[in-house]
């Protein structure tokens, strides 16, 4: 049963955060919307300074880092976040990419079952993403009409496929569409038609501390609101430990939702309508 719906948003560590808005805004056609840990009140509480940016009609987030990360070592590599595109948009990201002298990949064609083009990059801190024109168009969570018009896939680290491809079957009720045994992946897709990558690979130092407990970055599915009393007891049930971050936040209510770790060192994020 599906208990998560779609991939929602996702927020990434970056080495330089006016660097990375400059970037978000300029590649990804973002809007920033809100910069936080920059005045006396939030330095006082301890928040670490982080941007959020609507790109793809959802709202992403960049927060500062606070250790180095060794250099990527292409254009493609673990973990990579995706937004989908149209035939426009890809253009217009290639020459965007070309102006800033940017190094990518593409246009891949059919890198993945569900992309007919792809282009592959790296922000500047490092995060790889891909951005696409999917095959299938209402295989997306939300519809934009800016650059990018939805948030894509996701391809995540698993130091333990198993371990991984159980917690997202059981907690979060998605389906695994194939294995590939020769690169240790699984694919896995949500009702909103979003896949799911799971990728053999140990899970690389993301420049801060990853937890449940510490605001920072996660990745965050949406769970629609008849689903949530099912989607918190199936948590209590399976012994997830989870809650709300907000002792460091300004939170008003249930406004965050809930948050876990997940089996590879990532934090998950529930959230449904009116969360954010
Ligand atoms: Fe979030």
């Amino acid at each position: 049963m599906a208990i998560a719906q779609s991939l929602d948003h996702f927020v990434v560590p970056v080495d330089d955060l006016v660097v990375a808005e400059e970037f978000y805004v300029q590649v990804f056609g973002g809007e920033i919307t809100k910069r936080n840990g920059l005045n006396l009140r939030q330095r006082k509480r301890g928040a670490v300074p982080h941007t959020f940016i609507q790109i793809g009609g959802k709202r992403m987030g960049v927060y500062l880092q606070s250790d180095e990360r060794p250099a990527p070592i292409g254009a493609r590599g673990l973990p990579t976040y995706s937004f989908t595109t149209t035939d426009r948009g890809l253009e217009e990201v290639t020459t965007t990419l070309n102006q800033l002298g940017a190094s990518f990949e593409g246009p891949v064609n059919d890198a993945n079952s569900f992309a007919k083009q792809s282009l592959f990059f790296t922000d500047p801190a490092g995060n790889h993403y891909s951005v696409y024109t999917p095959k299938d168009s209402s295989a997306a969570s939300g519809a934009a009409t800016g650059r990018m018009t939805a948030v894509g896939y996701i391809e995540l680290e698993a130091p333990d496929v198993e371990a991984s491809i159980k917690f997202y079957q059981n907690v979060l009720g998605f389906e695994v569409k194939s294995r590939n045994v020769k690169l240790n992946q699984a694919t896995l897709k949500m009702a909103s038609g979003q896949n799911l990558l799971l990728t053999e690979a140990p899970f690389a130092s993301k420049g801060l501390v990853m937890s449940r407990k510490v605001p920072g970055p996660h990745i965050a599915f949406y769970v629609a609101a008849a689903n949530w009393p099912a989607a918190i007891e199936r948590l209590e049930k399976l012994g997830i430990d989870n809650g709300d971050r907000g002792a460091a936040k300004e939170r008003t209510g249930d406004q965050g939702g809930t948050y876990m770790d997940d089996p590879a060192g990532y934090v998950i994020q529930f959230i449904t309508d009116g969360m954010e």
